[in-house]
């Protein structure tokens, strides 16, 4: 009975364990399941939501029926990820392969653009040009456009930081002792520091309207702050949708392009003495009141703003007759807390 009974009991413990074992994976692989399906399935609604769904079939894309302005992003965007590549030493990695898709997608393009007319000899297409040229020995390409290196100088970034706190939102402005020309070659140095911004996908999707007749200031009355209207010299900052391309419309990028030229601007003004306000023109805001659909409509018209460009900003210049004290800003710990990093 005892020789029975210390066979029984092992046998009956090792089993048991077995089982527990084999129902607790049951479990954790259900559970693994479940919620990996949860999470595809949220993140194919989010990307969904968000029109990144498209960005799947990036790779077939098929060209010609898309236009010029989308082609030129599309192939901006893929030289751009080429260059990239080389700097980042992916070509000598078994990620070169996808790459040879971009090439081919600015191959396609460019011979595409060129049926269309396209000036093949302007400054993006001969960058687009070269790129493809140079795909197979990019070192040299690499070689030949090296800039100098910058050295680092921790006196900069106290001397940055005192420049940046001065800065304030003006809205209140002195009398103008500026002519239209002069407001009209100010305007055209702001825009011209603007588009040396960063942006995403290399896409440089800006566009710009200088604003200094008081008839086209005017057309912001009901819309805008009145320090709009009454600004010297004001941007309409907008970013061209179809820069976009086929990632769509509602990409998030378009804002943050939109904000990287602004807030270029915005410090370059302040670096020459200008006072400047950004003010927020976004659709959120247009759609925000009724009222300011038909205003906004009005100014898009009879400013020959494009359909295609979506709006960003306003920002208004002048010399400032008021300096508001500082909005305190959050404490350093606040906005970045030790020991919750990562
Ligand atoms: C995206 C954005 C939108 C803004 N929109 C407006 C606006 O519509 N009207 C306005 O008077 N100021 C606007 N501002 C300016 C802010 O009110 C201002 O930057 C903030 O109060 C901090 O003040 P400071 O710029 O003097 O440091 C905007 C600023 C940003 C960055």
């Amino acid at each position: 009975m005892l020789h029975l009974y210390k066979k029984v009991v092992p046998a009956i413990m090792i089993s048991s364990v077995a089982v527990y074992r084999f129902v607790k994976g049951m479990i954790n692989k259900t559970a693994t399941f479940f919620s990996v399906s949860w999470w595809r399935l949220t993140t194919y609604a989010t990307r969904k939501k968000l029109g990144l769904l498209r960005i799947k079939i990036y790779e077939n894309l098929t060209f010609d029926h898309l236009s010029t302005s989308e082609l030129m992003s599309i192939a901006k965007h893929e030289a751009h990820r080429i260059e990239k590549a080389h700097y980042s030493g992916y070509m000598k990695t078994r990620k070169c392969k996808s790459y040879d898709i971009s090439y081919g997608h600015v191959c396609e393009i460019l011979v595409l653009l060129e049926s269309r007319g396209v000036d093949m000899e302007s400054a993006d297409i001969r960058w687009l040009k070269k790129v493809t040229d140079y795909f197979h020995r990019m070192d040299e390409f690499l070689e030949e456009g090296k800039g100098e290196l910058p050295r680092f100088d921790p006196e900069k970034f106290v001397e940055f930081e005192q420049k940046a706190k001065q800065r304030r939102s003006t809205r209140t402005w002195g009398e103008s002792s500026f002519s239209k020309a002069e407001l009209e070659e100010i305007g055209r140095s702001l825009i011209e520091c603007a588009r040396w911004a960063p942006c995403s996908g290399n896409r440089q999707p800006w566009f710009f309207k200088l604003l200094i007749e008081p008839e086209e200031k005017i057309l912001l009355r009901g819309i805008k702050e009145e320090h709009c209207v009454s600004a010297p010299l004001v941007i309409f900052v907008g970013v061209r949708k179809s820069s976009y391309g086929a990632i769509g419309t509602n990409e998030q990028g378009m804002y943050v392009d939109g904000g990287a030229v602004s807030m270029q601007m915005v410090m370059a003004a302040h670096a020459a003495g200008l006072g400047s306000c950004w003010n927020h023109f976004c659709k959120d805001f247009v759609y925000s009141r009724p009222k300011n659909l038909p205003i906004f409509k009005n100014f898009y018209e009879k400013t020959g703003i494009p359909e295609d460009i979506e709006p960003i900003a306003l920002i208004a210049f002048g010399n400032p007759a008021f300096v508001s004290p500082p909005p305190q800003r959050p404490p350093f710990e606040a906005l970045c807390p030790r020991g919750e990093q990562g």
